[in-house]
């Protein structure tokens, strides 16, 4: 080898370890997405002067569940009794949001959902072929989607559009008669299998076809398991999703088979139908799904039951679903004996929602036979721990296998008295994200939840997750930044977290674990 060359090698290795024992701090890769995510049932009703007719959506079983008179006052259901009218307004204030988000977060993506029942408020069943389909939508509906598109792109913020956050048009789930009796309800959601997903894949055509050449990162559903859980298992007051059934073991599997299978096709018609590459990165889709990983702990590390159960959980909670989605390999009995559905093998992204990590008593015998043989817990005594950063890298590590890119698509911390904890939340999440992509996760992006204060579902304004507060009773809905405002902005800004941020907020384990320490 030449003299030169070997000098010259030679001096890039100094200087690449003289910079790397000067570190201080730890930079994401270019091209990184930061931004908040919000969902349309939550963030859009409450306008300030839009006429209560275009800003509401009273045509989704969500709707109707929080403003029902009896699901409200039945106790085991939890209400707030708040109405989501009283939000914040983002239907009519988004571009001002979009602007918040720039300019004040410093964000360059946003994560929004399109609402099925705006675009299509009555039926679509025996309609076919893109013309009658947009001859049945609302064209009000889809000019303010294309006006929030257009509106982002200015603002340079890439959008990544849910397309079902819970919510389901009333003409596809009447939660509250099913609530009463599921024996006799006629609208029964992801219970009426053939017709959901029928609908459910036209819906994702249309809204491909229709916004296709302003959007490239799609998320097909949110949180599969806070439909079923909630919704047929096990309400309590941390969640309660329409229709609200106890122990309805046959029907939380049922429904949970058609939302991967939903997720199947929804992939395969956004795919089928988005040929517009919007960003102009070479690519048309990026087809994922927000899904809320929690990883789980045995109570006792040292009692086998626990340490069983807590593995029962996770590979239900955590597994099942990405094994049918990354590995087409269905384990419709719930019992670790899957099916091979190669068909059902579709994700291009994985959206983790990270929240919580889950703490496990074991018992000998699944409780619930007939949900699961695994299920060898009492699901009524998992702990849910919020705020345990650490559990974000140990969430990304339980994903690995399946060699997906990561999108954080949720995370986020209640905040509603602002005293600095959102700054630490996201300091801390951050880290320990950062060092599961040092040890070689791909991940691409990190949305926090929520761009403002919002409709927590039965919780109503109850739980502030946002950056930015509002004041329920300002007709104006005005955004008051937090104190996480500014921490959010000097990373995101920088792409960047700098020795000062990460002193000022790890724990003395956390500190030991930095580069230059
Ligand atoms: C997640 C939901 C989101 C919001 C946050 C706090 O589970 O996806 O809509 O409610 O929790």
């Amino acid at each position: 080898m030449p003299r030169l060359t070997l000098l010259l090698l030679g001096l890039l290795g100094w200087i690449l370890v003289g910079c790397s024992s000067e570190q201080t701090e730890l930079a994401f890769p270019d091209g990184f997405l930061f931004g908040t995510a919000i969902a349309g049932f939550q963030g859009e009703m409450g306008c300030p002067s839009e006429a209560a007719d275009s800003c509401e959506d009273r045509a989704s079983d969500w709707y109707q569940w929080v403003t029902s008179s009896e699901i409200i006052s039945e106790k085991g259901m939890h209400q707030s009794a708040e109405p989501p009218s009283d939000g914040p307004g983002h239907w009519e204030l988004y571009a001002q949001d979009y602007a918040l988000a720039r300019d004040k977060l410093g964000a360059n993506a946003f994560r929004l959902s399109i609402e099925w029942s705006r675009i299509f408020p009555s039926s679509t069943v025996g309609l076919s072929g893109h013309e009658a389909l947009k001859q049945a939508a609302s064209a009000a509906a889809l000019k303010r989607y294309h006006q929030m598109f257009a509106a982002l792109k200015q603002r340079g913020l890439r959008p990544l559009v849910t397309l079902n956050h819970y919510t389901l048009p009333l003409w596809i789930h009447d939660g509250v008669a099913c609530h009463k009796d599921l024996s006799t309800c006629t609208k029964r959601g992801w219970l009426d299998s053939k017709l959901i997903l029928a609908e459910i894949t036209k819906y994702a055509a249309f809204v491909a076809r229709e916004f296709g050449g302003e959007v490239d990162h799609w998320i097909t559903l949110n949180e599969p398991f806070a439909v079923v859980l909630p919704g047929y298992l096990m309400p309590t007051e941390v969640r309660v999703n329409p229709p609200g059934l106890t122990l309805r073991t046959k029907e939380a599997r049922a429904a949970l088979v058609t939302m991967i299978e939903a997720h199947a096709k929804m992939y395969d018609a956004l795919q089928g139908a988005d040929k517009l590459d919007a960003d102009g990165d070479g690519a048309a889709t990026h087809i994922g799904i927000a899904y809320s990983v929690a990883p789980t702990a045995p109570r006792d590390p040292a009692d086998p039951l626990d340490v069983s159960g807590a593995q029962d959980v996770s590979y239900l909670l955590n597994e099942v679903f990405f094994e049918a989605i990354c590995a087409g390999k269905l384990d419709d009995g719930l019992n670790r004996k899957p099916q091979a559905r190669p068909d059902l093998a579709r994700l291009d992204f994985i959206g983790v929602n990270y929240y919580e990590t889950v703490t496990v008593d074991g018992v000998a015998s699944a409780p619930f036979p007939s949900l699961s043989p695994l299920f060898t817990v009492n699901p009524f005594t998992l702990t849910h721990t919020a705020n345990t950063p650490r559990g974000i890298y140990d969430a990304l590590k339980l994903l690995k296998k399946y060699n997906k890119p990561v999108i954080i698509t949720e995370n986020g911390n209640i905040d509603p008295k602002d005293d600095g904890s959102t700054s630490t939340y996201l300091v801390r999440h951050l880290f320990w994200l950062k060092r599961a992509m040092d040890e070689g996760i791909e991940v691409q992006g990190y949305l926090y939840w929520s761009f403002v204060d919002n409709y927590e579902w039965n919780h109503g304004f109850g739980m502030r997750f946002g950056l930015f507060g509002i004041d329920t009773r300002d007709p104006q809905k005005k955004r008051v930044p937090r104190k996480g405002v500014a921490t959010f902005r000097e990373v995101a800004a920088s792409g960047r977290l700098s020795r000062e941020l990460l002193e000022a907020h790890l724990t003395a384990d956390e500190q030991q674990l930095l580069p230059w320490n």
